[in-house]
């Protein structure tokens, strides 16, 4: 598979790094091209990894992932040719997170929106996917750090989108028959986004990042 990641930072990078290791060819995308974190990224990862702008790693990919902070992922998804996004899978990991006010942040789209419903107001042909924005980067790719029963929610318009991410979940140990919570369409993207105001609260009390919610019934 071809994929494209928006976001040299630390999630972009491991997530790129994983579908590396998982045999993808994978291009990771920042404001220009010769940017070095990416140029950096690309020459530790092999032949098989790739930089450029953010629209150069859209470019005729099976799978986008937006990891960009959430306050500029409109801004960016807005360079990429609406071609690009034409039909396209956009897995959206992103957060809304606003730090103007310092810490902790408040969200900048919340209660009657979310950004995953923004992106696909934005692009109304892009197939949307919100799903991992609410783990820590190192338990989105390895969710054994975290023991026990925990669980990921996942939400879109679309149901072929969805089941690719939730392939690609599995293969990094989020089990689709106990692990993942399908929450429905897209506008359910305003409730992981708003569990943000705990999750921070969270990581500031437990002091470490390797801890996830699960549902109990
Ligand atoms: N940290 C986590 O574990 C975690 C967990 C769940 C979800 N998330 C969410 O994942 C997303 C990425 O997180 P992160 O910590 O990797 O973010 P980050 O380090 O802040 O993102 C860096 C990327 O954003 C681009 N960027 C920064 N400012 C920009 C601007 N004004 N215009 C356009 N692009 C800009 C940078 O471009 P350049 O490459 O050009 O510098 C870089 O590619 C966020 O939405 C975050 O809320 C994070």
């Amino acid at each position: 598979m071809r994929v494209g990641v928006l976001g040299t930072g630390e999630v972009g990078r491991p997530l790129a790094s994983r579908f590396i290791a998982d045999g993808h060819d994978v291009r990771l995308g920042s404001r220009s091209a010769d940017n070095p974190t990416g140029a950096a990224w690309a020459s530790d990862q092999g032949e098989r990894a790739d930089h450029g702008t953010f629209a150069d790693a859209a470019d005729g990919v099976d799978l986008l992932v937006n990891a960009t902070p959430g306050t500029v992922s409109l801004e960016v998804l807005a360079t990429i040719p609406d071609a690009d996004l034409d039909g396209a899978v956009l897995l959206d990991v992103a957060n809304p997170l606003d730090f103007t006010d310092g810490f902790p942040p408040t969200l900048s789209l919340a209660n009657t929106t979310s950004l995953g419903e923004e992106i696909q107001r934005a692009h109304p042909t892009a197939r949307v996917v919100k799903a991992l924005n609410t783990v820590h980067n190192s338990v989105m790719v390895e969710p054994d750090r975290v023991p026990g029963h925990h669980h990921l929610f996942v939400c879109g318009n679309d149901d072929a989108a969805k089941a690719l991410v939730r392939e690609i979940l599995a293969v990094w140990g989020w089990r689709p028959e106990d692990r993942i919570i399908d929450l429905g369409d897209i506008t359910n993207a305003r409730a992981t986004e708003m569990l943000l105001a705990l999750w921070v609260r969270l990581y500031g009390t437990l002091g470490s990042p390797d801890f996830n919610l699960a549902v109990l019934r």
